[in-house]
């Protein structure tokens, strides 16, 4: 009897804490969160506390019945803190209802999702938009993917994706910013920017998750969920950067990664979530595992049980468990038996509760559930229009031969061909979440709206993959009857993104057949690439006059590649990873070492294969222009610095083509002589300008202490004194140089 009053007088303290304050426009300020957050902490019982650490992907089926009959018994008694998959006003209010009708503390749920390139307008996937590099761009494209989120009741999505991958045999390589640290500790800082908006007591902001913590990238010969086994000072040099970036950025959550990280599962790995991303960095937020994460650490072979498993976990430092229900079964037990401190339950707790604060969930639980908002905030004309804005600059022009794009929108007749020429669902890639592919614009949609009065002949040609040739004759035949031909050539959506290694990247299929029979009938073609990742396009590089990489460029696609096929857009995207000439020379960046014995073709005893030239097919930072630009000289204010002055750089930047155009600038340092080899280049800034024909421009780039510190002999990060090669210009492999000296 004691027990229940005891109960009713917390619920009803509760009750009066949480109800205490009218429903408030912005939730508290953090430094008033903390008094609230204490006060419930110690109203909660032990599996209340275990509930909140709990993550379930939502499970009803279409009659809005549990697939899991306990799973609305969790809910009701507080066992489940957080619900993802779960979106739409009325789905997200029925649970949030279902939670505060009959859990005793009433703590608002947490709804996330992937929003990872969108969510219902769906934006080029993030390897495509980091070919942009537009940072206000990719900050939009995350600004809109929130508001269309958090209009369907969401409050938290599992992105930015910030692993760096030198790997394209690697699926998930579409989900980041390709190859470079700089580049993508730049993008990871737009995107939280984008997702989290100035304050996430706004209802249109959505709580970004820096994932996945850490390295994930790495994993061994690009087969996904592989070892991942590096030095520290790789791993601090090239692969930490970015998730600080986020997490610098305010991001409030991080997702660990399924990978094992030097024999330690980053789930288990307390040098990782607690040392560095604590310690370290200072995060304030909550760390949530990869899916079933805590379980994989049976699988790991570090964990011989639940409890094991789960102890390992909660002592690194993961505070909420996704999906495996480890910690729902087993860390009240690892309590009792006094394996694990219930203050360490309570520290997790308590960031997790800081972040529904910080949300306004505890003023208003349904400040997310607006009817108005969802009615009228999904795929607006304004989001479509970023959406197309974002495509274009995503796309990057690999190769014009004799300029023979942009097409002639008065030519009388185009054969469309491929088997990606007319598909809707492939242009919303991977991850593409509540996105509605049928509203897609295939590139035939596109191009057929752009050219209402051309004749345009389609045929598929080809199937992604398989063997069949039936519809070669008939491609070949609309091709002769054209004047030009647009061939769609590249992979599935499904070839890229999660659970989706390949082990070979030239065009599945027949397609590269389907290829060398159009490009026999001696018509001009532009071959138009999408893709997830890198490909080894060899013999389209050598014989097809133009080549567009699109990637998956989302819901606007055909709309925006004829933008660019017709010259209504001049493409300025760049790539963001190397493409390499064939998977043997895998890993393949534009920023390795130089190694003693660095290639001279005279020299057979330097570093070389016998097969294939150590170059790439396209290098870092590559892409092409309708126009052209030149670079003067570089030019430096100072030659010799000392470590807390920095150097002026700056160039003149000239189109000296007939079409307006953006080029990206890139700015590349190279270390001559330190106490530890050092990459040949590393980017360290660039800069996007737009140009009309004829204008020049003047860049500058200021380079100080940041952009030369790295981990030293004794691995701790700072400058020493050398010689330093700055190189400016259009990608990574062509440049101007000026040199100067560190003191
Ligand atoms: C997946 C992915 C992760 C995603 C999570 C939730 O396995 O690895 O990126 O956010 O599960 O869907």
């Amino acid at each position: 009897m004691k027990t229940r009053l005891l109960f009713f007088i917390a619920s009803l303290m509760i009750l009066i804490i949480s109800c205490q304050t009218e429903k408030k426009k912005t939730p508290d300020k953090e430094d008033k969160i903390g008094p609230r957050i204490d006060s419930i902490v110690s109203l909660m019982t032990l599996e209340e506390k275990i509930g909140q650490l709990t993550l379930y992907t939502s499970d009803m089926d279409q009659t809005g019945a549990f697939i899991r009959k306990e799973y609305e018994e969790d809910i009701k008694q507080g066992r489940v803190g957080a619900i993802f998959n779960a979106y739409g006003v009325a789905y997200t209010r029925k649970l949030q209802e279902l939670n505060l009708q009959n859990s005793r503390l009433k703590i608002p749920l947490l709804f996330g999702y992937d929003v990872i390139h969108g969510h219902r307008t769906i934006f080029p996937v993030p390897l495509a938009e980091a070919a942009s590099w537009d940072l206000d761009a990719i900050e939009k494209s995350a600004r809109i993917a929130a508001i269309e989120a958090t209009a369907e009741g969401l409050h938290w999505t599992f992105a930015p994706m910030c692993d760096i991958s030198v790997d394209p045999r690697w699926g998930r390589v579409v989900e980041g910013a390709g190859e470079d640290t700089y580049l993508g500790s730049r993008i990871a800082e737009a995107r939280v920017k984008g997702f989290q908006g100035q304050s996430l007591g706004d209802d249109n902001t959505l709580v970004a998750c820096v994932k996945h913590f850490a390295a994930y990238g790495a994993s061994q010969a690009g087969r996904d969920y592989h070892t991942v086994d590096m030095s520290e000072r790789k791993l601090r040099e090239v692969y930490l950067p970015p998730y600080k970036a986020a997490v610098d950025a305010g991001a409030l959550t991080v997702m660990t990664s399924f990978n094992d990280l030097n024999g330690v599962p980053a789930t288990a790995s307390k040098f990782l979530m607690t040392d560095i991303l604590r310690e370290e960095w200072g995060f304030e937020g909550f760390v949530v595992t990869d899916y079933t994460s805590i379980m994989e650490l049976l699988h790991h072979g570090v964990a011989a049980d639940t409890l094991e498993s789960s102890s390992l976990s909660i002592h690194a430092g993961v505070d909420m468990d996704m999906q495996s229900g480890f910690y729902q079964t087993a860390l009240a037990r690892l309590v009792e038996n006094k394996k694990v401190d219930e203050q360490l339950i309570n520290t997790a707790v308590k960031r997790i509760l800081k972040v529904k604060f910080l949300l306004g969930l505890f003023d208003d639980p349904f400040r997310y559930c607006s009817p108005e908002r969802e009615a009228n905030e999904i795929m607006t004309t304004e989001f479509l229009v970023s959406a197309q804005d974002m495509a274009r600059k995503s796309i990057v022009l690999l190769k014009n031969e004799n300029q023979l794009l942009p097409l002639d929108p008065k030519l009388k007749t185009i054969a469309v061909i491929g088997p990606l020429a007319d598909s809707k669902r492939d242009m919303i890639g991977s991850w593409s979440a509540a996105g509605d592919w049928s509203k897609s614009v295939s590139l035939l949609d596109g191009i057929k709206t752009k050219l209402p009065y051309t004749t345009i002949l389609y045929t598929k040609g080809c199937d992604v993959d398989g063997e069949n040739k039936d519809d070669f004759m008939n491609a070949i035949e609309i091709a002769r009857k054209s004047d030009a031909v647009v061939l769609a050539l590249g992979e599935a959506f499904w070839m890229s993104g999660e659970a989706a290694s390949r082990t070979m990247l030239d065009l599945p299929g027949v397609q590269q057949k389907l290829a060398e029979a159009i490009f026999a009938t001696g018509k001009p073609v532009v071959a138009v690439l999408m893709n997830g990742r890198p490909l080894t396009i060899n013999w389209l590089d050598e014989n097809v006059p133009a080549i567009l990489e699109t990637w998956f460029l989302g819901t606007t696609a055909g709309d925006a590649i004829a933008d660019v096929l017709f010259g209504d857009y001049n493409p300025s995207g760049k790539l963001p990873m190397t493409f390499p000439k064939n998977v043997g020379q895998i890993p393949i960046h534009y920023n390795m070492r130089n190694t003693g014995r660095p290639f001279k073709a005279q020299d057979k005893y330097t570093s070389k294969y016998l097969d294939v030239s150590n170059e790439p097919l396209y290098p870092f930072g590559y892409g092409l222009s309708y126009t052209s630009f030149s670079y003067s000289e570089v030019e430096l204010n100072n030659t010799s610095i000392s470590e807390n002055e920095s150097v002026e750089a700056s160039v003149v930047i000239t189109n000296t083509g007939k079409y307006a155009g953006e080029e990206v600038v890139q700015l590349y340092l190279s270390d001559k002589v330190a106490s530890v080899t050092r990459p040949v280049k590393e980017l360290k800034g660039f800069k996007k300008i737009m140009l009309q024909p004829g204008e020049s421009q003047k860049v500058m780039f200021s380079i100080g202490k940041d952009a030369l510190s790295f981990y030293k002999e004794d691995m701790i990060y700072g400058v020493e004194a050398g010689n330093l090669e700055v190189m400016i210009g259009t990608n990574s492999a062509q440049t101007k140089s000026a040199f100067f000296s560190l003191k």
